[in-house]
C-alpha cells in the first residue's frame, strides 16, 4: 500500500479526530508541486538584452523600489548604491545605479537582474529569475527563482526612473 493510499485509509476510519491533521499534511504537499512551477519563457538579443516585459506589462517602480531594498528580496543594496536615504548601508561591490538608467536600456537591465551571466560569465551577481545551475541553494528555495517575474519588471520599471 502506498503511504497517500494508507494515510487516505486511516482517515477513513480516525475521521474526525484526524482529519485537520491529514488535511494539514496534504496542504504542505501542494507548494512543493506548484514550486516547480515554470519560468516564463524571454528571450535574449545579443547576449545582452531581454526586450520584453516578462509579464507582458509594466511594472510598478514603487513596488519595485521597495523589493530592490528589501533585504530578503532582491537586497540589491548588499552590492550596489541606489538613491535610498533611509537605509544607511550600500555596497560597493557593483556599480553605484543610481543613473543606471542613463547608461543602460530597458532590456539590458532587464537581462542584468534575470541573469546578468550572459553579459558577463564571470560577474558574481547573482541571477534573480533563474531556477537550475544554481549554487547551494536552501531546500526550500529548490525550483524557485529568487524573484517573481512581477518582482522582476517592478525592478525594471524602478531602475528606469534612475537617469
Ligand atoms: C552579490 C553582489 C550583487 C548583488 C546582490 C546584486 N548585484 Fe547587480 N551587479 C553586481 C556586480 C559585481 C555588477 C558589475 C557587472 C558584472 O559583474 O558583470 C553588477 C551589475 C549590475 C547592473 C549593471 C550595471 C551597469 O552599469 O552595468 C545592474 C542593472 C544590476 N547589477 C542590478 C542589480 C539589481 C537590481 C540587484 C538586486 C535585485 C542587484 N544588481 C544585486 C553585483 C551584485
Amino acid at each position: 500500500m502506498g503511504k497517500w493510499e494508507e494515510i487516505l485509509t486511516i482517515e477513513k476510519y480516525v475521521l474526525p479526530l484526524l482529519g485537520v491533521a491529514v488535511l494539514a499534511i496534504a496542504g504542505m504537499a501542494t507548494p512543493a508541486s506548484v514550486a516547480a512551477a515554470e519560468l516564463v519563457k524571454y528571450k535574449i538579443v545579443d547576449s545582452n538584452s531581454i526586450p520584453d516585459s516578462l509579464t507582458g506589462k509594466p511594472g510598478d517602480p514603487v513596488k519595485g523600489r521597495q523589493t530592490a531594498i528589501h533585504r530578503k528580496k532582491g537586497n540589491c543594496l548588499a552590492c550596489h548604491t541606489l538613491p535610498v536615504p533611509e537605509q544607511p548601508f550600500h555596497g560597493e561591490v557593483g556599480p553605484a545605479l543610481n543613473d543606471v538608467a542613463g547608461r543602460l536600456s530597458e532590456g539590458e537591465i532587464r537581462l542584468r537582474i534575470v541573469n546578468p551571466k550572459y553579459a558577463n560569465p564571470d560577474t558574481i551577481m547573482p541571477a534573480f529569475y533563474k531556477t537550475d545551475g544554481l549554487h547551494m541553494v536552501q531546500k526550500k528555495w529548490t525550483g524557485k527563482p529568487m524573484l517573481t517575474a512581477e518582482e522582476v519588471e517592478d525592478i525594471v520599471a524602478y531602475l528606469m526612473t534612475l537617469k
